[in-house]
């Protein structure tokens, strides 16, 4: 019997996770540039630099759902406030993200890496996936 090489348990992005609607897709594969940057300044224990990319990750999650939120208006997608209600626990998750790097904790900052590629991945491949056809009706996507 083969093995096969698929791996359950990765977290990385990979085009499977695309919708269709190329610059939503971008702004998801940034999250996983900004994490995999993240997990490696971690490691290393960069701290000054990692300040600087937890901020940028704040303001990219700010800045990515308001884009989806505006679209998923505009294209009167279904389950918006479900939807709003995901991407505000997430936002909170990003604060705590920010606390555990104050407090200096290693563990708790990789535990925090993965539960957001965990969730992420998981967020784009359901709750995303559902308002990805009315969007690309109004974006005149193929
Ligand atoms: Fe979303």
């Amino acid at each position: 019997m083969t093995k096969t090489k698929y791996n359950t348990e990765t977290t990385n992005w990979n085009d499977s996770y695309l919708l269709g609607i190329p610059m939503i897709d971008n702004q998801h594969k940034k999250f996983f540039v900004i994490l995999d940057n993240l997990e490696t300044l971690n490691q290393k224990q960069e701290k000054s630099e990692m300040h600087s990319l937890i901020n940028e990750l704040q303001n990219y999650v700010i800045y990515h759902f308001q884009t989806e939120e505006d679209l998923m208006v505009k294209s009167q997608s279904p389950n918006i406030d479900l939807h709003v209600m995901e991407h505000e626990l997430f936002r909170k998750k990003v604060e705590e993200f920010h606390h555990s790097y104050y407090n200096n904790n290693e563990e708790l900052l990789n535990e925090m890496i993965s539960f957001m590629r965990k969730w992420l991945l998981i967020h784009i491949s359901g709750t995303d996936a559902e308002y990805a056809d009315s969007i690309k009706n109004t974006l005149g996507i193929e």
